[in-house]
């Protein structure tokens, strides 16, 4: 049997570089990442490159991510945010190949949170605005052959992020050292291992449509991190409520959780975090 063709962007990134370990069993799989020589900003590059390795799958996990960084350059991150999301999807609808475009919690105010995939979507940051531009390029392009996943506060170790944010509170509190955390920020945490399966069961079935798939409980990043202590057994005032930071350039929605809904016809239920925990990978 010929094993599928998938192309992972981002494939150095958290996420991707774990899809590229799952997948690579059973498929195979094109990393396109930066260092290989996929520069997503040469938008005009990403037809050849497509037509050149001829996936019939797209796994696209690269994105101008950090917040502050697309606040500071608004065309930057819409190139690659949105124009190479555009370039893709294209490929997707003339090949009828299959997208899967990771899209985040990010495309909502966060004025009210427990979001479904009936809510008007909202971004107030510029992060936000151009994940829900690329939702609409792919709405326009190749609806009917793609999955757009938003998902929230993805954790659970990984080599390809050793400084994540979970990561270095858990050495931290491992240390005894103290962990300031935001008080009034919530999303909903949702595990790498659910997330990961998730994406494989959707491709193995090409769910198709925007669905939100996420963990199943709203926590602000201080509830958390104390999760994270009480796993740990560290003291509890080791981790202490921190304001939203006054100084930031960009906004910062206040509660972007996420409710999953028609998604878990086809995926399994994700972790809360107490079952989670022991399967992230923390070390010593
Ligand atoms: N992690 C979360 O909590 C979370 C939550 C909601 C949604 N998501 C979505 O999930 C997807 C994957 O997130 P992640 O956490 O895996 O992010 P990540 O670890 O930051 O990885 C993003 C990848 O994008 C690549 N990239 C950035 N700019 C690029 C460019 N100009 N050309 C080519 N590649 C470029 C980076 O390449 P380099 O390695 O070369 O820098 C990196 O490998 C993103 O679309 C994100 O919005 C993530």
């Amino acid at each position: 049997m010929t094993r599928e063709r998938v192309a992972i962007t981002g494939s150095a990134g958290y996420i991707g570089s774990l899809l590229c370990e799952a997948f690579a069993p059973h498929a195979e799989v094109f990393r396109l990442s930066r260092a290989a020589g996929y520069e997503l900003s040469r938008v005009e590059r990403i037809a050849g490159w497509l037509d050149e390795l001829a996936p019939e799958v797209i796994l696209h996990c690269a994105n101008y991510g950090n917040l502050q960084a697309c606040a500071a350059s608004p065309e930057a991150s819409s190139v690659v945010n949105v124009e190479a999301t555009r370039a893709i999807a294209e490929y997707a609808r003339q090949r009828q190949a299959y997208l899967v475009f990771l899209s985040s919690d990010y495309v909502f105010d966060g004025e009210r949170g427990s979001y479904t995939e009936l809510d008007a979507p909202e971004p107030r940051n510029q992060f936000g605005r151009t994940k829900l531009e690329a939702e609409r390029a792919i709405a326009e392009l190749c609806p009917e052959r793609a999955l757009v996943l938003r998902t929230s506060g993805v954790y659970g170790r990984s080599a390809s992020k050793p400084c994540a944010w979970d990561t270095w509170a858990i050495r931290r509190l491992s240390a005894g050292l103290s962990v300031d955390a935001f008080s009034e920020i919530y999303n909903t945490p949702t595990f790498i291992g659910d997330l990961v399966e998730g994406i494989e069961a959707c491709v193995a079935r090409r769910v198709a449509g925007v669905f939100h798939l996420a963990g199943p409980e709203r926590m602000s990043r201080l509830e958390f991190a104390r999760e994270l202590g009480k796993w740990l057994g560290a003291p509890p005032e080791l981790v202490r409520a921190a304001p939203q930071r006054a100084h930031e350039n960009f906004f910062r929605p206040r509660d972007v959780s996420l409710v999953n809904g028609p998604i878990l016809t086809w995926v399994g239920a994700p972790r809360p975090l107490a079952r989670a925990l022991p399967l992230c990978g923390y070390g010593p």
